[in-house]
């Protein structure tokens, strides 16, 4: 479960449930987060550049935070999309 960070040209493999920010954590790709990773502040924002269908389904708290901000169809929350298989990811301030 291979993520890619682009482009920063790092990865890592996911862990069992580990969850894309934890994941870009060890891999030392630095993404935003405000709020413990409670799915609040939208500061973790990533846009899927492939694999989405590897990522957990968006929770509750995600949607509504999507909706407040206007997320993209392939932007992810990072800190609660859960790790499923391969994906690569970005974000603007890379
Ligand atoms: S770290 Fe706050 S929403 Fe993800």
């Amino acid at each position: 479960m291979l993520v890619k960070f682009t482009p920063l040209g790092t990865a890592a493999e996911a862990r069992p449930n580990e969850t894309v920010l934890d994941t870009a954590r060890r891999a030392g790709a630095p993404i935003g987060n405000s709020c413990g990773s409670i799915g609040v502040c939208g500061r973790c924002r990533v846009l899927v550049l492939a694999g989405a269908e590897n990522l957990s389904p968006p929770t509750m708290i995600e949607m509504r935070v999507a909706g407040q901000r206007g997320f993209a169809p392939d932007e992810r929350l990072a800190c609660q999309a859960v790790v499923t298989g391969p994906v690569e990811v970005t974000t603007g301030y890379w």
